[in-house]
């Protein structure tokens, strides 16, 4: 909505959201997400054509266009539990729509939500709609964490999916119109509701695939002694296959893959097509077993025993240049080595310790005193037995290996879990070294 805002100053954005303290965060110095380059663009946009507001029934009411981008978590109870999509905060969204429009409005799906979910809206709205005119549209966000800016300065494509009706096409043109402010033409495709609804599922669950399948090789690379970011620079020279995406890690983390992927798994599963179920579910077990995998290669060289040794676990957001922690990996690997009784000293630039607290141990859960958060790499990693890189922030290439290795506990063991690191240099200053899918001689 800031990027609307900045290329449309014609275009009055209201972000309305019922969380009062993330509005306020919103309209504060301090913005509620890390997200390089967003606080300039709203620094210039709030006030003159972007606002934020709680008043949700005003938003709605005054509003032409509705990008509902509610979340849309995996559910937790009943049917499709630990699957299915929660759909409950979209639908509250079309009943207060149904309830509060004076006009005519186009409704644009933005959440990541399953295949027909534009028909439950729809339905919603005719049966409550007083005779008003609503064109229901699907433009997943494709944007990435870190670089979301960029993403949405220069997308590679736009997708909108409508209704083959006249007013489905007027609808299509208006918000068409819309990102060709600054997108060239050539990238805004337009395609039906389900194509558009079920691409972003597909997106997300071939992205993903492409980490858990150089992942399942980064296994074998080190029990062969080939080395994983040989094999994918070799692989992905191949312009068949692509150089992107072919980084071996620790596992992927983030509020979508996993989520969409179980979503993609509960529809294949409700449309009676179990197999195609099955081999995207393998995506999400992959992912499960490279993080139990690093977690487990660190107590085994540890002699089999992480019990009260220090563990610096340094990086916490799921990736560099964010601060959301959401299914981050580095939760699932902190979670292992306590119940290993390990001693746990966290530390990552942008994540609060309050909040790396509570996804490791849970919300209101009583402290544990072998979970603390160090306030730079340096104090968690001094009288450490054992660093793990958990996050590929930039400033950890760069950090004082030399001083770490002299303030640790010998064997002094270092994990680069983001394979981010010279290992053949920290092993000549002392350090066992262990990577993602490469062994050093
Ligand atoms: N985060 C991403 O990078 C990303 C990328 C692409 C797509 N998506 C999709 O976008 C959607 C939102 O993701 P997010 O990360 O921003 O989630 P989020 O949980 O951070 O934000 C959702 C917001 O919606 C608000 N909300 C819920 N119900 C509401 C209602 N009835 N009225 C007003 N506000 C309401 C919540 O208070 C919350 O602040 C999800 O479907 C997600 O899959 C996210």
């Amino acid at each position: 909505m800031a990027m609307i805002a900045l290329k449309a100053p014609d275009i009055r954005v209201t972000v309305v959201d019922m969380n009062a303290s993330r509005i306020a965060a919103w309209n504060s110095d301090s913005l509620p997400i890390y997200e390089p380059g967003l606080d300039g663009i709203v620094k210039q946009c709030r006030g003159r054509n972007l606002f934020f507001s709680t008043d949700v029934t005003a938003g709605i009411r005054d509003a032409d266009i509705i990008f509902v981008s509610v979340n849309t978590p995996t559910k937790t109870y009943g049917v499709g539990a630990g699957r299915a999509a929660d759909l409950r905060f979209i639908e509250s969204v079309a009943r207060t729509i149904a309830e509060v429009a004076e006009g005519s409005k186009i409704i644009v799906e933005k959440s990541t939500i399953p295949v027909k979910t534009a028909e439950t809206i729809k339905t919603i709205l005719a049966a409550n709609s007083k005779g008003l005119e609503f064109s229901v549209l699907s433009n997943p966000e494709f944007l990435a964490e870190g670089t979301a800016v960029n993403d949405l300065l220069n997308p590679d494509r736009v997708l909108i999916g409508g209704e083959h009706t006249p007013q489905g096409e007027r609808a299509v043109r208006t918000l068409a119109d819309i990102y060709a402010r600054w997108v060239p033409r050539e990238r805004i495709i337009t395609t039906n509701l389900w194509s558009s609804e079920l691409s972003k599922l597909v997106a997300n669950a071939f992205l993903a695939q492409r980490i858990s399948s150089i992942n399942s090789i980064s296994a074998l690379c080190e029990a062969t002694g080939a080395d994983v970011d040989e094999v994918a620079h070799a692989i992905g020279c191949d312009s068949r296959i692509g150089p992107k995406f072919l980084k071996a890690s620790v596992g992927f983390g983030g509020s979508c893959f996993q989520k969409d992927i179980l979503n993609l798994v509960y529809l294949c599963e409700k449309f009676g097509l179990p197999e195609v179920a099955s081999y995207w579910e393998h995506v999400v077990r992959m992912n499960d077993y490279q993080k139990t995998r690093f977690a487990q290669r660190i107590v085994s060289a540890l002699f089999n025993t992480a019990a009260d040794k220090r563990i610096a676990v340094l990086g916490f957001a799921f990736k560099k240049d964010t601060n959301d922690t959401r299914e981050s990996a580095a939760i699932h690997v902190c979670r292992e080595l306590l119940a290993e009784q390990g001693n746990i000293a966290v530390y990552d630039p942008k994540v609060p310790a309050g909040e790396i607290i509570s996804e490791v141990l849970g919300k209101n859960a009583p402290a544990n005193p072998r979970l603390s958060v160090a306030k730079t790499a340096a104090e968690a990693c001094q009288g450490a037995h054992a660093v793990a890189i958990l996050t590929e922030w930039d400033e950890f290439k760069t950090l004082d290996f030399k001083k770490i290795h002299d303030g640790m506990i010998k064997p002094a063991l270092i994990f680069d879990g983001r394979n981010i690191l010279d290992l053949a240099k920290l092993k000549a200053m002392g350090f066992r070294v262990h990577g993602i899918g490469r062994t050093l001689e």
